[in-house]
């Protein structure tokens, strides 16, 4: 793998341990997958946030790189926590629990990333442009950038992404070069899609597609909330990091799709995988937001419960940004008159919501019906925004 002067004065170990060490990290996934040099990234994204993920081993290498001085070169958000950062008292997580959390993000805060855990960092401030490379780690944030607004990057894992925030580059192999992003295999959707629907028909494809590129034809519309949706489920149930949807995304047309793998998605292919998804039946909280809520989303819960009273607790998790414009347009206080609750930093899946004392979990997404199970031991309850409110109101 080529490197320029710059890198080789870093790989050299001039300008420290912890540069270097993490240099190095990426020139051997370059040469593993092939990379011919290291590329500058406009900006990074980084997993492992939560202490339920990492634990202590995590948490003592997170504090030992940014005691060393580690700093990032490009502006770097972080993935949820595992816990709400200001409210985490009143839903109940432990002060244990809570300590070693704001040990991992002051270790953050120190190396200089910014401090809003969130899977949605394009909602919030951190936004690629068409074709810029970056290194994400989040799997809904991946497919989103790559997809929707046509950035490039790969799956990175946690240190992968940390090492690229701190050297600003990353190897230039897979989702950077353009012969990589072509679709594989062309999925016709013959359904008009609904709300959770786009969470299922992601959750149903990524179990078929695992890590091919998708290329949909027959939608003929879709939201920004819904896109996220798909993506977060296509990567969440197969390793889905890119994929296009006819007329819309914006390397769609792009693509020469004869002779490709053809799928079709019927109606009843999408009640199986509702069937496959619903564990259990009676929850006992709801959670939406996964990938955290856009303003939108928590306006169309907001409105969904004004002047309801919820019998089973709700959540909706969002990043702190999104939760502020949330207070100042009021949807907070009806969604909390209601008996809800607005959740900032973090999400039903990486947060210990079994310790909570909850057996069955709700939600409209996709991707979290898929992981809860696995990740929280929770019996899923998946439907739609309005089915699942109506199955919680007084
Ligand atoms: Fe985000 Fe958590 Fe879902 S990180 S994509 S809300 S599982």
């Amino acid at each position: 793998m080529y490197l320029g002067p710059d890198d080789e004065k870093i790989f050299n170990g001039e300008e420290g341990e912890i540069r270097e060490k993490m240099i190095k990290l990426l020139v051997n996934l370059g040469e593993i997958y092939g990379a011919d040099k290291l590329i500058p990234i406009g900006s990074a994204q980084v997993s492992g946030i939560s202490y339920k993920s990492i634990g202590d081993p995590g948490m003592e290498f997170l504090e030992d790189v940014a005691d060393k001085g580690a700093k990032v070169r490009v502006l770097t958000y972080i993935n949820p926590a595992g816990m709400d950062l200001e409210n985490w008292r009143e839903l109940g997580f432990s002060e244990d629990f809570a300590v070693h959390q704001m040990r991992i993000i002051d270790a953050f805060r120190r190396m200089g990333m910014v401090i809003t855990a969130t899977c949605t960092p394009y909602l919030s401030g951190n936004v690629p442009r068409f074709r810029e490379h970056v290194a994400w780690a989040e799997s809904s944030a991946i497919s989103f950038i790559n997809s929707v607004i046509g950035a490039r990057t790969n799956r990175e894992g946690g240190p992968s992404a940390l090492a690229a925030s701190i050297i600003g580059k990353t190897p230039n192999y897979g989702l950077h070069l353009e012969e990589n992003r072509r679709a594989e295999v062309v999925v016709d959707v013959e359904r008009e899609l609904k709300e959770s629907d786009w969470g299922a028909l992601g959750y149903l494809v990524g179990k078929m597609v695992k890590n091919k590129i998708p290329y949909f034809r027959g939608i003929k519309n879709a939201r920004v909330d819904e896109l996220k949706a798909l993506g977060a489920a296509m990567a969440a149930s197969g390793a889905v990091a890119l994929y296009h949807v006819e007329g819309i995304t914006p390397e769609a047309h792009l693509q020469s799709i004869d002779g490709l793998e053809r799928i079709t998605v019927t109606d009843s292919d999408l009640e199986k995988a509702y069937e496959t998804l619903n564990t259990g039946k009676e929850p006992d909280i709801v959670i939406f937001g996964c990938p955290h809520a856009s303003i939108e989303e928590i306006n169309t819960v907001a409105k969904a419960v004004e002047g309801k009273r919820l019998k089973k607790p709700l959540w909706i998790c969002t990043s702190r940004a999104m939760k502020e414009v949330a207070n100042r347009m009021g949807y907070t206080q009806t969604i909390e008159k209601a008996g809800g609750k607005i959740v900032a930093d973090t999400c039903m899946v990486v947060s210990p919501i079994e310790e909570l004392g909850f057996k069955t979990t709700a939600v409209n997404s996709g991707k979290a019906a898929c992981y809860l199970p696995g990740f929280c031991k929770q019996n899923v309850v998946f439907k739609s925004v309005d089915e699942l409110i109506g199955m919680v109101v007084e």
